[in-house]
């Protein structure tokens, strides 16, 4: 199966799992589990929630221990938070500023999520002991899902 068909497939799985779901941590953790069991390069997959101005706080999640809090001006779950942007790293010992939850994770995709009202509510991070694991397909796929996801919530 093509990425894309594995992302056009994810993303029917998702809209099943929370089209009558309005509670976060619920779709968060739906999400999170059909992710994390359907891509097997995917190691950690979790969302990490703005939880106060400029603090991002680990939510639903699967995989090691991630850190329980993230500021804005640190990771690169915090790059993604500051400039609501997708980060994709293909090597993450290329990045100083890079947290490591796992000394085994070797790439990295954190995508952010905005609710109804467009606000950043979050931050998709998912790691993989692979290089290189996430390309644009992945940048799409996973955007188009946490679109999905943001439209639920606010
Ligand atoms: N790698 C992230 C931290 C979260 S742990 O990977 C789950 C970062 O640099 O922000």
């Amino acid at each position: 199966m093509t990425k894309d068909e594995q992302y056009r497939q994810a993303l029917l799985a998702v809209r099943s799992l929370v089209e009558d779901e309005s509670d976060e941590i619920a779709v968060m953790a739906s999400v999170v589990c059909e992710l994390h069991h359907r891509f097997e390069r995917f190691h950690w997959t979790g969302f990490y929630r703005v939880t106060a101005p400029g603090v991002l706080t680990v939510g639903p999640y699967q995989g090691g221990h991630g850190c329980a809090r993230i500021p804005f001006d640190r990771g690169v779950c915090g790059k993604a938070a500051r400039e609501e942007a997708t980060q994709v790293v293909a090597d993450v010992r290329d990045l100083p500023y890079h947290i490591a939850c796992s000394s085994t994770t070797r790439s990295e995709i954190v995508v952010p999520v905005h609710d109804r009202a467009g606000r950043l509510i979050a931050v998709l991070d998912v790691d993989s002991d692979e290089p290189a694991a996430f390309d644009g397909t992945d940048q799409r796929g996973l955007e188009e899902i946490c679109r999905l996801v943001g439209s639920r919530l606010g």
